[in-house]
């Protein structure tokens, strides 16, 4: 490109604070172009987005995420040493531990187990008190993903890890003290993680050949040798955190059936419906707002020229709400993709491309099915009154949320028992499987 537009301002670290999610797709507007620069902490930066752009970034091998992230946003997610920062063959061959836990059996499992904790809670938010969504689902989410891990946990364990997990994944997103916060308190969850995998190493806690603790613990890499008790602890942390984050899709698919009003009914009744309501709240609502890289091989996109070491952020947020893309993009239609194509590069929530040979998500399954059991349960397993409170969502928040976590009261058992209908033979909603 002759004249790659550039944003006047000297840095816009500040900027992305305080336009958080909209940051990239208001230049992009801006400049009518879908790549553009900024300096970000002073170093230029390339911002691109679209359904184009996220084909380009996920060429296999053509950017790696090695130094993409800020440290204290690296150390609250992904961490040293994770697959995330991996490249090439070292990338897929430690990509491929996550995959194998990601095949049907193993997902209906934890599917199963986190049913079964949800009906455990739910006597406990009965009654006259309120509860946030997002707190009780973050409970339900860790004490599932711990046995599916192939560990139970006494309750005052799992309310510690489920507190600690939970700050890292608030603290991610913005510089400050609650960025501090789920720094400290992931000291504690690492140590206890990093005695975990040596309890299971030394044959002191069994836990199953096929669960992910044993798989993660016993996981060779090309010359034979185990992962450090340090990266085992933190790939197994990467199993648990972003699981417990699901929590905020969950409070999401609660907010959309209060302020959206699908069809309750349906989604009890129609999987497939019930499908395009999921994949429509990971479409609408704001979760990572963009992923980054430094380019490895050079390339050229719209006359461009991307040299070797440019650092790169592709719009996660908004290529998902792109109106080129998605039909009043601004609009949350639960029935969108009865109708609507998805493609490994058009909704990328959790990012695009390939799973095996790429960094998208490995959990992108796990969520689809986890939010479609809670959404049935939200609505078939219980009843609830939504008490006045702000609904609003401020898009400067990383991780964006409504203020109080989406409260509800005057909880109650309710025993609908609609099943949902066979899936008809139409494609299933994720792009690759
Ligand atoms: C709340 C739901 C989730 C969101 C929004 C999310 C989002 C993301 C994003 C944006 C990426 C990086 C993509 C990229 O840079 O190209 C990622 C990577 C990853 N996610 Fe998730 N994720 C979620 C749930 C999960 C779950 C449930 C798991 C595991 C059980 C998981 C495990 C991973 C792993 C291991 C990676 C690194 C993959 C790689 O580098 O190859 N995530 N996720």
């Amino acid at each position: 490109m002759a004249n790659l537009p550039k944003d006047p301002a000297l840095d816009s670290t500040l900027a992305i604070l305080k336009d958080g999610y909209n940051f990239i797709q208001k230049r992009r507007r801006r400049f009518n172009s879908d790549l553009f620069q900024i300096r970000l902490m002073l170093q230029p930066t390339i911002c691109i987005g679209g359904e184009e752009a996220a084909e380009v970034f996920y060429e296999p091998e053509r950017f790696t995420r090695k130094g993409a992230l800020p440290k204290p946003i690296l150390w609250s997610l992904q961490d040293e040493g994770s697959v995330a920062v991996l490249d090439a063959a070292e990338h897929h061959r430690r990509k491929q531990m996550f995959m194998s836990m990601m095949n049907p059996a193993s997902i209906a499992k934890l599917v199963d187990l986190f049913e079964s904790a949800w009906r455990e809670a739910l006597p406990h938010w009965c009654g006259d008190k309120s509860i946030a969504l997002l707190d009780v689902a973050n409970g339900v989410l860790c004490q599932a993903v711990c046995r599916w891990s192939g560990l139970v946990l006494n309750k005052e364990t799992l309310d510690s890890r489920t507190t600690e997990l939970a700050a890292m994944i608030d603290g991610a997103g913005t510089p400050g003290p609650r960025n501090w916060r789920g720094l400290w308190l992931r000291r504690r969850t690492e140590k206890w993680a990093r005695s975990v995998i040596a309890q299971v190493r030394r044959g002191d806690l069994e836990v199953a050949p096929d669960t992910p603790l044993s798989i993660i613990a016993f996981h060779e890499d090309d010359q034979g040798a185990r992962l450090s008790e340090t990266i085992a602890a933190v790939e197994w942390l990467n199993i648990l955190r972003p699981t417990v984050a699901i929590g905020r899709y969950i409070m999401f698919a609660g907010h959309a059936l209060h302020v959206h009003k699908p069809d309750r009914q349906r989604l009890l009744d129609d999987d497939n419906y019930l499908t395009s309501y999921v994949q429509e709240v990971r479409r609408y609502y704001p979760f990572f707002p963009f992923t980054g890289g430094f380019v490895r091989q050079p390339f050229e996109w719209r006359g461009h020229k991307f040299a070797k070491g440019d650092r790169v952020l592709l719009d996660l947020y908004g290529t998902n709400r792109d109106e080129t893309i998605w039909k009043n993009a601004e609009q949350f239609e639960a029935g969108r993709f009865l109708d609507a194509e998805i493609t490994p590069f058009n909704l990328i929530p959790q990012g695009g491309g390939a799973f095996d040979t790429n960094h998208r998500c490995a959990g992108e399954w796990i969520t689809i099915e986890l939010l479609k059991k809670a959404s049935r349960l939200l609505v078939g397993a219980m009843s609830y009154e939504v008490p006045e409170q702000d609904f609003s969502i401020d898009l400067s928040r990383m991780p964006a949320q409504p203020p109080e976590g989406f409260v509800i009261a005057q909880v109650r058992p309710s025993t609908q028992t609609s099943a949902p209908k066979a899936a008809t033979t139409r494609k299933p909603a994720t792009a690759e499987r």
